[in-house]
Formats: C-alpha cells, sequence, structure tokens
C-alpha cells in the first residue's frame, strides 16, 4: 500500500446495500485495508431496520459482525455526508435521481447502474483496463460547478469480461477492428429473485433485455481514448480514429455466478499475430491499477489457462477472490483472426469489485479529498 495510506481509514456509503451487488460490497469492504464502511442506504422498504434485518443474505459467508446492526437509511444525502465516496448497487429505476443528488451534494460516487454510462461527462471505467479516464471527472465537476463530488461508473458485467483481453491485445498488437461475442450469463447477473426458476432450470435464455446494445456501445467508451480540444477540456474519442465493429448475441444459462464468452477478432495488423503471441501478450498484461497498487487489483490481471476445456464458471469464477479474469482455447478463427474463451465473476470483477478497485485508483491518483 501506498505510505500516504498507511494507517488512513476513509469513511465510505453503500447504496442498494441489500442488493447482490449491495452484499458483495458489504462483504468485500468489510475487510479492506483502509476503507471503512460507514452508512448504509436502500429503499423505504428496508430503511429504518437494521441491516440484518432488512437484508435477505444470499453470500457464502456470513454476514461480516461490524454490519449486522448498522442501521439501513433512505438514500439521502445528509445520511452520508461524513463519507468521503459512496458506492452504488442501486436498481436502475432508482439510481438516476438518487446518484445526481449524491453528486449535487458534493459526494463522490462510483456505480453499477446503467443510468450515467452514456453521459459524455461520466468515465466508464473498467479498472483493469481505463482507470486513465479518471482524469474526466474535472470537465464533470466544472460542468455541474462543483468542487468534490462526481460520479465515475463502471460496466456491465458481460462488457467487463471481454474487454480486459481486448485491451491487452490492443496494447501488444495495435488496433482490433472486429469483435463477434456470444454470452453465457449467470443468473445472478438480473438480481435477486432475478429470472423465474421455471424459466431457468434445464434451459436457456436467448435473450437478456437491452444487453447486446449495451456491450456494443460501452466497449467502444471503454476501449477508445480521451481527446484533449483546443480549450484543453477533454472527450471520449469513442475508438473513432481505428473504427471497431462489435457484434454481441447474448444468452442467459443456469449458472449461479460466472459470465463465460466466447469471442472471435479481427487485428488491423497483417499478419495478425499468431495465437501464442495472444497467450503471451494475454498473460504479460499489467494495467495501471497493478503498477500503482491498489490492494483489490487482482495479481494476475488475466489468467490464461491450457488445459483445452477451461475456464469454466464453477471451477474458477472464485480464482483471486473474483478480481481477475480467466481465458482458455486461444486458438486460429479460419473467419476472423483469433477466437477464445473469457470468464468473469459478474457479481466481483463485473461489479462491486471494479467500483472498489475504481475508488482505490481515485483515492490513490489524489481524485478524492481525504
Ligand atoms: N448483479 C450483477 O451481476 C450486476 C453486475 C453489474 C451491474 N449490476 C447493476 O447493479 C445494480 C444493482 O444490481 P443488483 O443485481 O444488486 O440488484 P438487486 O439485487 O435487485 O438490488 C437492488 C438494490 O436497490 C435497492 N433499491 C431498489 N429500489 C430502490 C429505491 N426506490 N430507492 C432506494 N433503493 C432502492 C434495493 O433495496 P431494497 O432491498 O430495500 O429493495 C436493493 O438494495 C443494477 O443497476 C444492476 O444493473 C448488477
Amino acid at each position: 500500500m501506498s505510505n500516504q495510506l498507511e494507517g488512513k481509514k476513509i469513511k465510505v456509503g453503500v447504496l442498494g446495500a441489500t442488493g447482490t451487488v449491495g452484499q458483495r460490497f458489504i462483504t468485500l469492504l468489510s475487510e479492506h485495508p483502509f476503507f471503512v464502511l460507514h452508512a448504509f442506504g436502500a429503499s423505504a422498504r428496508s430503511a429504518g431496520k437494521t441491516y440484518a434485518k432488512a437484508v435477505n443474505w444470499k453470500q457464502t459467508t456470513p454476514i461480516p459482525a461490524g454490519a449486522r446492526e448498522m442501521l439501513v437509511y433512505e438514500c439521502t444525502p445528509d445520511k452520508f455526508a461524513d463519507c468521503a465516496i459512496v458506492f452504488s448497487g442501486l436498481d436502475a429505476d432508482a439510481a438516476g435521481d438518487i446518484e445526481a443528488a449524491f453528486r449535487d451534494a458534493e459526494l463522490v460516487v462510483f456505480s453499477n447502474a446503467k443510468n450515467y454510462r452514456r453521459d459524455p461527462l461520466v468515465p466508464l471505467i473498467v479498472p483493469l483496463v481505463n482507470a486513465s479516464h479518471l482524469s474526466i471527472v474535472h470537465k464533470q465537476r466544472l460542468q455541474h460547478n462543483l468542487k468534490k463530488g462526481y460520479i465515475v461508473t463502471n460496466a456491465n458485467c458481460s462488457t467487463t469480461a471481454f474487454v480486459v483481453p481486448l485491451s491487452a491485445l490492443e496494447k501488444a498488437f495495435g488496433p482490433i477492428e472486429t469483435c463477434m461475442v456470444t454470452t453465457m450469463q449467470a443468473i445472478s447477473g438480473a438480481g435477486y429473485p432475478g429470472v423465474a426458476s421455471l424459466d431457468i432450470m434445464d434451459n436457456i435464455v436467448p435473450y437478456i433485455s437491452g444487453e447486446e446494445e449495451k456491450i456494443e456501445w460501452e466497449t467502444l467508451k471503454i476501449l477508445g481514448g480521451i481527446t484533449e480540444e483546443d480549450d484543453g477540456s477533454q472527450s471520449f474519442e469513442m475508438h473513432s480514429k481505428t473504427p471497431l465493429r462489435v457484434s454481441a448475441s447474448c444468452n442467459r444459462v443456469p449458472v449461479i455466478d460466472g459470465h463465460t464468452e466466447c469471442v472471435s477478432i479481427r487485428f488491423h495488423k497483417r499478419p495478425p499475430p499468431s495465437p501464442q503471441q495472444v497467450r503471451e501478450a494475454m498473460v504479460a498484461y499489467t494495467p495501471d491499477v497493478q503498477t500503482i497498487g491498489c490492494p483489490s487489483a487482482p495479481r494476475q490481471t488475466i489468467f490464461v489457462h491450457e488445459e483445452p476445456d477451461r475456464p469454466q464458471p464453477r471451477l474458477d469464477r472464485y480464482f483471486q477472490n473474483g478480481a481477475g479474469v480467466s481465458v482458455g482455447r486461444v486458438r486460429q478463427c479460419p473467419v476472423l483472426d483469433i477466437k477464445f474463451v473469457v470468464l468473469a465473476n459478474n457479481v466481483s470483477i463485473g461489479a462491486a469489485t471494479s467500483s472498489i478497485i475504481n475508488a482505490e485508483a481515485a483515492v490513490l491518483k489524489g481524485f478524492v479529498d481525504i
């Protein structure tokens, strides 16, 4: 951990603390080296109860002792005024107004909801890829007339999984031109209670509302750079200098946690790299958040399996506490250039862990007053 944070305790709040992502936040933050759980928010249904009474706990470890008796509040900024950072696992129907009210009250919000991902002033950050996009919050503060408050979002859980290997390959071999991705997404991605058991047992549902559009758009914002205007202001480049075409097909499968995705890509570079060069580039990939010492970043960002039948959700989703991604079956694609399989834990690096690493990076890079 960086010296400046040695012994520091930074108070944080969790909105949507009772939900699937919220529970993962509580589990991870209760053991964090410098973030300390300070305030919980959820809907009026939960407000006024202790956390243990309000929550329908579905984690495999018990509710952390320090969280059990904490009171759950309605999501109003006054109850979170002492928090340096607020994490949001709010349902999208509620997140829009609540997160804006928190930002306007000069709070720093790290959100999992979709509401602000397309906002041209809000960074959409997969921490293992584009933590450098944090710099746009200066413009966000300026436009909203704020000194401290801002919103940072992380990506849809299915986008997060495959942009990590794509980023490693663009770093090593230059732009990717075309990407086809077919997802096999876990049930927990839909929150609790999620998809009805009668719809998902013994079945595959070949449609997840809005998911394909999210993947196809979010990938461009995440993998694209940031351009600097003549007046010094920044904007998202959306991968427009070297256009990237993404086509996604999304399926819900009877797996509890862990999204698996089959990916085929074509590089701009001719001849393209070989499967072995691709494997080596993925193993060598070291994003910023690892170098600057974010404590929740995985030690190995991309684990590349050599076994022909891996990764598998049941075997690989908790590797490194769900913070990295697992890749396997890297091979030549007879239509594009290279194809592979990637697996990511949708509730960890696909949601809560991403927000936590984003917040760690913001603290370490000086974007949070502590
Ligand atoms: N699950 C995943 O893998 C995943 C991955 C990436 C992103 N996301 C996104 O993360 C967010 C949370 O997802 P989830 O799966 O955790 O959903 P969830 O299990 O349905 O939890 C939703 C949370 O929002 C709270 N809430 C609902 N309506 C509210 C209101 N009007 N005011 C205040 N709080 C309200 C709920 O509180 P009560 O318990 O009091 O109702 C609960 O704490 C969503 O935006 C989702 O799209 C989820």
